[in-house]
């Protein structure tokens, strides 16, 4: 074996590691990808080469989570909430009501793994079971924890509809709905961001689709990475009025603090999903009433950031017209991260799908740093 002929002493050490390192693999191509296209310096996004602006005007998401899977555009698409398996319900309701709703989420999609049979390779009928299942999931849970009984799918309703109706046991109307859904497809896939990767690392190792969401959860967890729509209701309510915002805006980057809905690690532009997001948001029955301060807000934020980072664009980003839609169908800020993951496991599904039609095992390298090989102390 090697072990026994190393020798006991150190030998002279190889010459250092030049290959190039890149923190945070920023700039590094990492893979190859038919589902998505971020160009963040002219701020333009396409699923499978169709714009978002267009798949929100006339898409829904189940016809974008099946586009994102198979590659067809079939507009009228269906996918219903699915069931929660008997030991599954049974995890939920013996979670503390404290819980977080993304551990429970992340949690659920776990035990759902445990029982199904989810061979290798993954197929579309399991993306399909695992989207449609963790809508319910996240509704019971929301309602458990309020001391509430879970509701059952309603079949004929279409995965976002029948989110809202397990969550608040009553039909969402329909523009609530529709709102709801433009932010599902908004939020569907948006490349190689961190949780997309963590679940494609996993699906190279063959592992199921189950693990490969539930990792892309925890991933998502993270603040850096999640978002903070409910940061931005926050700002607003600090802001109060119009004309507080300047001086509290630049008070607050004075502060060294962000303002938040602004900046992105890609988008230079401004970010098309935040675009389509605010026409959702102006045209909703039961927007925010803070929806009018948040337009006038970001005029004068945009405004104060050009002139305080001249050397970089600092755009309005997704999360600044999230923010109202979420609000405006009636979710809880705790419930806005949860909901974001449910939207985007079209995307992840479908990157687990698209490494595994063309495998091959994610381990880079890394160079060392540490002590050089040495003896161990007497
Ligand atoms: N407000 C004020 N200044 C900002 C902002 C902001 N929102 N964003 C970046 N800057 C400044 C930074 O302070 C930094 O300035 P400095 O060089 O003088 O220190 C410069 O711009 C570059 O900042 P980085 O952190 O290097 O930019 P990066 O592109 O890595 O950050 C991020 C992206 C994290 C989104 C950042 O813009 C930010 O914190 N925004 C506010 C939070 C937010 O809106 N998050 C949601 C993002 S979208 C999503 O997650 C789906």
């Amino acid at each position: 074996m090697t072990e026994a002929t190393t020798p006991a002493t150190a030998t002279t050490e190889p010459p250092a590691d030049q290959r190039p390192y890149s923190p945070g693999l920023e700039g590094v191509l990492a893979g190859e990808t038919g589902l998505s296209k971020v160009d963040g310096e002219r701020g333009r996004l396409i699923y499978r080469g169709y714009r978002i602006g267009d798949l929100v005007e006339r898409g829904t998401y189940p016809a974008v989570a099946n586009l994102l899977w198979t590659g067809d555009w079939t507009p009228d698409h269906r996918l219903p909430t699915g069931q929660i398996p008997a030991p599954v319900l049974s995890i939920l309701k013996a979670l503390p009501t404290s819980t977080k709703p993304m551990d429970a989420l992340r949690t659920a999609v776990s035990a759902w793994g445990a029982t199904q049979d989810l061979p290798w390779p993954p197929t579309v009928e399991q993306a399909r079971a695992l989207t449609s299942f963790s809508p319910s999931a996240l509704a019971a849970f929301a309602r458990l924890r309020e001391g509430k009984d879970p509701i059952e799918p309603d079949p004929s309703l279409d995965l976002v509809d029948g989110f809202l109706y397990q969550l608040k046991g009553e039909r969402p109307d329909p523009g609530t709905a529709r709102a709801l859904d433009a932010y599902f497809i908004v939020g569907a896939e948006h490349g190689f961001n961190a949780s997309t990767f963590t679940a494609r690392v996993i699906t190279s190792t063959r592992s199921d689709i189950a693990s490969a969401v539930a990792g892309a959860i925890g991933t998502m967890k993270g603040p850096l990475h999640g978002g903070a729509p409910s940061e931005v209701v926050d700002q607003l309510a600090k802001v109060g009025s119009v004309e507080h915002a300047e001086e509290w805006l630049r008070a607050a980057l004075d502060r060294g603090e962000r303002l938040m809905g602004f900046g992105h690690r890609v988008y230079r532009a401004y970010d098309p999903r935040a675009a389509a997001l605010r026409k959702v948001a102006e045209g909703m029955e039961h927007k925010p009433d803070w929806l009018q301060l948040a337009i006038q807000v970001e005029d004068v934020a945009l405004r104060v950031l050009a002139e305080r980072h001249p050397e970089r664009a600092l755009k309005t980003n997704v999360e600044f017209y999230a923010a109202p839609v979420l609000q405006g169908v009636g979710l809880t800020p705790d419930l806005f991260p949860a909901t974001f993951s449910l939207a985007r496991h079209a995307g992840w599904t479908a990157h687990v799908l698209e490494q595994s039609a063309d495998n091959r095992l994610i381990r880079p390298d890394v160079r060392y740093i540490g002590a050089a090989e040495r003896d161990l102390p007497a």
